[in-house]
């Protein structure tokens, strides 16, 4: 690959061969080549004396190539090695008309809409394997502290989060679909006999392997038919789930400041081109910005930041106070005035916690119980919930997740305030009938950690091939 022959150190004038694609062809002579393995192209040298011109001549930006030649030392500036080529072939062309991705600036809109060789750019290619690298750091986390990997059903016949937020599975024939008496389609007569969605979240199918096999996560595809077009909402995304026995709400803020600060502790000891080369290019952009709109500190001292300090710990009461008090801007006003206990927070709220007023990552806790879902363990005071969310700054939301409520009675009832029938949860409340224990777990937005640790602003550019609404191209 082009990364080992760049890092190794190889005898000079040994023979070496390559396969990737070209970036550019200069002056007849110089080929910057790149296989996807680095950031950096091999330059790669053809005495155009020694090759057909109509070969040549297909020595286009974009097209695959192979090369065989003596890799040596260079001559020219910005590389310590180079391969003086004497076999050239063209193995794919590639029409410089018509190719999408030439060597120059794209804007990330029009890399979107070629979200197929957006990968052929060198922003793009650092930050999937920047997700690359962070998915790796995740199965090791939970594979050295005794997790076991789970996975979670796509298709589900519950919504686990209560929201309704759901893309419905069918197998219907959608010209003819079973009709009951009243024209209505009969979901009983359809391929699973009963309504199916696909899932919003893997935790309840979690917790039931938490309470025999101890510890576990999942990392799977999830899915949400939440309407919101903004750049930290996709209709499909990865969640990282872990679910852990015994273990109550500070053991799971414990855990989950452990897990994040050593899976971006990860990346910055083994990602450092992709991220300097990141880092610069946020750089240049802050440059063009006035002072007062420039970020005071870089990428990478961001995620140094994060590894280096501890979460604070707030409680919803707390905050609320502090948003209460605070004047956030110049009009001294948010544009959602929060005036009862009791009101969710908007992001703008999280926003001014995370990056005003504390200035570092925030653990919520203690939420009132009402605006969080029904599967979470109510408080002694009867109004509040054993939850708990993660704020990072530039994100907002990363993580969110609870302590379980392990009583039968409060669960059911809390099921039966939001009508949730019990038939549909059977398997969940058996849970609580056998072996109950308190439990606690939580689920991390896997695209808001790549957001986060690439820079990247929208979250339609961290994952291969985004879908929100009005958008499934590819
Ligand atoms: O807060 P959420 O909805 O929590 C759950 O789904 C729990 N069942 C997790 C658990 O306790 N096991 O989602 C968890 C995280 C959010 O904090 C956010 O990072 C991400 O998932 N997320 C989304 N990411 C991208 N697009 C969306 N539409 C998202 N919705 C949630
Ligand atoms: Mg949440």
């Amino acid at each position: 690959t082009v990364s080992e022959l760049l890092s190794q150190h190889i005898t000079p004038n040994s023979e070496v061969e390559i396969k990737g694609w070209v970036r550019t062809f200069r002056a007849n002579r110089f080929i910057a080549l790149n296989d996807g393995s680095t950031l950096n192209n091999i330059q790669c040298v053809v005495d155009f004396e020694n090759f057909d011109e109509a070969l040549l001549k297909r020595i286009t930006t974009g097209a695959a190539i192979h090369i065989k030649g003596d890799l040596v030392e260079s001559q020219g500036k910005g590389q310590s090695v180079e391969i003086q080529a004497n076999f050239v072939d063209v193995l794919g062309d590639s029409d410089p008309e018509t190719y999408p991705i030439q060597p120059k600036k794209h804007s990330f809109e029009f890399l979107r809409e070629n979200a197929h060789l957006r990968t052929r750019t060198n922003t793009f290619s650092a930050v999937m394997r920047l997700r690359s690298a962070l998915s790796f750091a995740i199965h090791k986390y939970f594979n050295e502290n005794g997790f076991y990997y789970m996975h979670a059903p796509i298709i589900t016949g519950s919504d686990a989060e209560g929201a309704g937020e759901m893309f419905r599975v069918t197998s219907l024939d959608s010209k003819k679909p079973p009709l009951n008496e009243a024209g209505e389609v009969d979901y009983s007569k359809d391929f699973f006999g009963k309504e199916t969605n696909l899932t919003v979240s893997g935790q309840l199918e979690a917790e039931t392997y938490a309470m025999s096999l101890g510890k576990v996560y999942t990392f799977g595809p999830t899915f949400r038919a939440e309407n919101s077009n903004t750049s930290r909402h996709l209709a499909e995304f990865w969640m990282i789930e872990p679910e852990v026995a015994f273990m109550d709400l500070p053991g799971n803020m414990d855990l989950a400041e452990d897990f994040m600060k050593s899976v971006i502790k990860y990346v910055l000891e083994n990602n450092k081109e992709d991220l300097e080369f990141l880092d610069k290019r946020l750089q240049d952009e802050d440059k063009k910005k006035p002072q007062a709109e420039r970020s005071p500190m870089t990428l990478i001292e961001k995620l140094k930041f994060v590894t280096d300090n501890n979460f604070k710990r707030v409680s919803y009461t707390e905050a609320i106070d502090i948003l209460r008090n605070s004047k956030p801007n110049k009009k001294k006003k948010f544009k959602y005035i929060i005036d009862e206990w009791g009101a969710d927070l908007q992001s703008e709220h999280e926003r001014y916690l995370v990056e005003k007023h504390f200035n570092c990552p925030v653990i919520l806790f203690d939420y009132p119980a009402n605006i969080k879902a029904f599967y979470m363990r109510l408080n002694d005071d009867g109004k509040t919930v054993r939850a708990m969310d993660i704020l990072f700054p530039g994100i907002g939301e990363i993580v969110g997740g609870a302590q379980r409520e392990e009583r039968l009675d409060v669960l059911k009832e809390k099921m039966a305030a939001i009508n949730i029938p019990e038939e549909e949860l059977w398997w969940y409340l058996d849970l609580r009938k056998f072996g109950t224990a308190v439990h606690s777990g939580f689920g991390l937005g896997f695209e808001r950690l790549v957001m986060f640790a690439t820079g990247m602003s929208n979250i339609r550019d961290v994952i291969p091939f985004p879908r929100t609404p009005q958008n499934a191209e590819f």
